[in-house]
């Protein structure tokens, strides 16, 4: 077990690590920006159904849902599809209205999960073409699905999903971009900037991921914290979910994720000097809003972590503590932004002594309802 470790102590560790390779994986042969092309070939077939549907439903569980919801923003942006998407195990049992011409896609890492499984077969059912996005070949998912796009991110053991969203993300990503080529709702210049930009993605995962010590003196301060909000706009709101869920999972601390301007309506009432609040703030279209947001929680006392966009020279006067990120297309973003939040849930849960790839009551699939 040493050995498959490849020397991190854990194999959550290490997954986050692969990231930069993972998400390389998940593009290869697919995506060659510098001649303009990106290929799907598990797609081919159903790209133009695709293009022409007149909504997305997407299905998933756990992490798997929360890329879902990352996949909704593009594919919204940059495809004008209407993208709805559920817990599959809320799909599954309220009769679901499907028309001709829906398209189901199904997220996966391991393809096995039931309620997934079940709920493609009830949009099968109901005449929906259902796409996949799953991680394992020849799962049961994989199989029960008409067409799809593997995630290729390799085997991953560590309960807590990280470089299995990364892949999910980049392939729905490419999935959003090839639909909005082929139906011309993207500009040929911004199709290839964000080719361009994906490519180099997985350097940009490096770089965050040079930034460990840090967010491991920081996951030291914060180690016997009781709760923990994590906010965010845009993109970057289902980032707070997966961000406060990793922590949930591996130190069971307890942790709600938010979109930063809904905690007025709630959240603000627990906000003192014993929360901790991490806030996804880089510098995208909502900045100059989570900044407003940051200052009500600093107003009340609250000890900010802010994940900002290298270069930020106005949040460090303002928060407690910041971790840089590079700056990527605002599309793009969840791609990084997820990792410093994978670190610091991986970090308080070792300083905590939990057991990192096998947190108590949690299964890497879950095989029955
Ligand atoms: C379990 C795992 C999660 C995963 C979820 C969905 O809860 O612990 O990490 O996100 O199932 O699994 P799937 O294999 O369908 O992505």
């Amino acid at each position: 077990e040493a050995i498959e470790k490849g020397g991190f102590d854990h194999f959550m560790l290490k997954e986050i690590f692969e990231q930069p390779r993972s998400i390389a994986d998940s593009m290869r042969g697919r995506v060659q920006a510098q001649e303009g092309l990106l290929q799907l070939g598990g797609l081919r077939d159903y790209l133009d159904k695709l293009a022409k549907s007149k909504r997305i439903v997407i299905i998933g569980c756990g992490t798997s849902w929360h890329a879902g919801l990352v996949a909704e923003y593009i594919f919204e942006e940059l495809a004008r599809i209407p993208v709805e998407v559920e817990y599959a195990s809320e799909f599954r049992y309220r009769n679901p209205i499907i028309k001709e011409g829906d398209i189901v896609i199904a997220i996966s890492q391991s393809g096995e999960t039931a309620d997934t499984l079940a709920a493609i077969e009830l949009a099968k059912s109901k005449g929906a073409t259902i796409f996949g996005v799953c991680n394992v070949v020849g799962s049961s998912i994989a199989r029960a699905t008409h067409a799809g796009a593997f995630t290729h991110a390799g085997p991953e053991i560590g309960v807590a999903s990280t470089k299995a969203f990364t892949a999910q993300v980049t392939v729905l990503t490419l999935m959003a971009l090839a639909a909005a080529h082929r139906k011309g709702t993207l500009s040929e210049s911004l199709f290839r900037q964000l080719l361009t930009e994906l490519e180099s993605i997985p350097a940009k995962v490096e770089q965050v991921l040079q930034a460990a010590d840090k967010i491991k003196e920081i996951a030291y301060i914060f180690t016997y914290a009781r709760n923990f909000i994590y906010l965010g706009r845009g993109l970057n709101f289902p980032v707070a979910l997966e961000g406060a869920l990793k922590l949930k999972e591996i130190s069971y601390i307890h942790a709600e994720g938010y979109p930063a301007a809904e905690m007025k309506h709630g959240p603000i009432a627990l906000i003192d000097e014993d929360m901790p609040v991490v806030v996804i703030a880089t510098q995208d279209s909502s900045y100059e809003k989570v900044v407003s947001n940051i200052q009500e929680v600093k107003a009340r006392k609250g000890r900010v972590i802010a994940i900002v966009t290298e270069g930020d020279s106005h949040l460090p006067g303002l928060v407690d503590f910041t971790i840089e990120i590079p700056r990527v297309h605002e599309i793009l973003v969840p791609l990084v932004s997820v990792v410093p939040l994978q670190l610091l849930s991986y970090y308080i849960a070792v300083m905590r002594g939990r057991n990192v790839d096998q947190p108590r009551n949690l299964a890497k699939s879950v095989t029955v309802e």
